[in-house]
């Protein structure tokens, strides 16, 4: 339910992020969303700045649209800068007027990147959502996290960051059946005490999906919280980073693996252009293990080696993506996040892919083509995962 509080609230953003009058916002955002709607639309009524629409993004028109129309700020969410960066380098990539950036869902590598290439464009990453009571916006030049813990903030808005576990995909509950806060550098489940000065409106229509996102008893008989269903962490300088959706976190041998995480440093690898990481089931095991969907960086080739030998350097064992996919196009959402749903149904059989498949072969040391004899030893369990 959008009301007009919390449309103000998203416009607000905008004046945060000091977005002027004599400012041109470009936004290639569907206008269903939150981020253009709330965050563009009506910030650059309640700036009195100039709004630049265009019906679709296009990373080759971007900065050939920038210049064109003067724009000053740009809006992005999930992997569209990564599509900027991603595109060919031109002589006139730093030739714009574009001073800012704001959005959500901006990874470090990416966030570098960016301004590496592009110039030295402020980046407002924040962290909000659409029905949320709780947002972080980032106040310093730390990169990658959202924000930082507040003073004023906390004072006024009780948040936490509780115990989560992914299995049973609910807040872990002590012997007294309240929740539990996890100390500093250590994920947990976002939450937002429910108030009038943070209220939580619902879903127009939905009472059981309202009352899904509402955590009762926390720490207190009758207490009332809204699950963001993210997940993050502070640090010990209290800079807060968004980790991961709660759904997208999977767990093998005992041990949450964040996707995001892994999808970054899979990322690095030079031939890798993009990767979507999700978990898929194995017959007999309990959790699901890591597979990761890979584009490939143009006119280069799929090295099983390097890329084996870069994620026993970098990821602990049971975060090792085991089975890989190699895909034309890495299909997104309508808000530019990855699509994977349809990866994790999928799974990894060689008969029904019809995509290059990988096996992470422990004993080879290597990435080696998947085939039905791998595939059937896994079932079997004459292999040993
Ligand atoms: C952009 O700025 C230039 C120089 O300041 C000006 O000549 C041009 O008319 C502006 N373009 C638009 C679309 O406002
Ligand atoms: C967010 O970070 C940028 C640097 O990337 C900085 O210029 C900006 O001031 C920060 N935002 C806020 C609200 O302080």
């Amino acid at each position: 339910k959008i009301n007009h509080y919390r449309l103000w609230y998203g416009a607000s953003l905008a004046t945060a992020s000091r977005v002027r009058k004599d400012d041109v916002i470009y936004t290639t955002l569907p206008l269903y969303h939150s981020a253009a709607l709330m965050v563009g639309l009506h910030g650059c009524i309640m700036t009195g700045a100039t709004l630049v629409l265009r019906n679709k993004f296009s990373a080759s028109q971007f900065w050939d649209d920038c210049r064109k129309y003067n724009v000053t700020v740009i809006q992005y969410i999930g992997e569209l800068l990564r599509y900027l960066c991603n595109s060919p380098q031109k002589p006139n990539d730093r030739v714009h007027k574009v001073r800012m950036a704001m959005g959500n869902g901006l990874r470090g590598d990416v966030w570098r990147e960016f301004i590496r290439r592009f110039g030295d464009i402020s980046i407002y990453e924040f962290y909000a959502s659409t029905e949320g009571n709780i947002g972080f916006m980032n106040y310093t030049r730390k990169i990658g996290a959202v924000g930082r813990v507040n003073y004023l903030q906390k004072k006024v808005i009780t948040y936490e960051l509780i115990k989560y576990d992914v299995e049973k995909d609910e807040p872990v509950r002590d012997g007294n059946g309240y929740c539990i806060r996890v100390p500093k550098g250590e994920v947990g489940l976002l939450i937002c005490r429910i108030t009038q000065l943070t209220p939580f409106s619902g879903y127009a229509g939905g009472s059981t999906q309202t009352e899904k996102k509402k955590l009762r008893d926390v720490f207190k008989k009758g207490d009332l919280y809204f699950n963001s269903g993210d997940l993050l962490v502070i640090d010990h300088e209290n800079f807060i980073y968004f980790h991961d959706r709660v759904g997208d976190t999977f767990r093998w041998k005992g041990e949450n693996v964040a996707t995001t995480e892994v999808a970054d440093i899979v990322g690095l690898v030079d031939f890798v252009q993009e990767v979507n990481v999700y978990g898929v089931s194995v017959p007999g095991h309990e959790g699901r293990i890591g597979m990761a969907s890979v584009k490939m960086q143009e006119n280069h080739e799929f090295d099983g080696k390097k890329l084996f030998n870069h994620v026993v350097d970098y990821l602990p064992s049971y975060a090792r993506p085991r089975f890989l996919r190699i895909q034309d196009t890495i299909e997104i959402t309508g808000t530019f996040k990855h699509r994977k749903v349809t990866l994790v149904e999928e799974g990894f059989n060689p008969a029904v892919i019809k995509d290059a498949l990988y096996f992470l072969d422990d004993k080879a040391e290597m990435y080696v083509p998947m085939t039905e004899d791998i595939y059937n030893a896994i079932n079997d369990k004459t292999l040993k995962l």
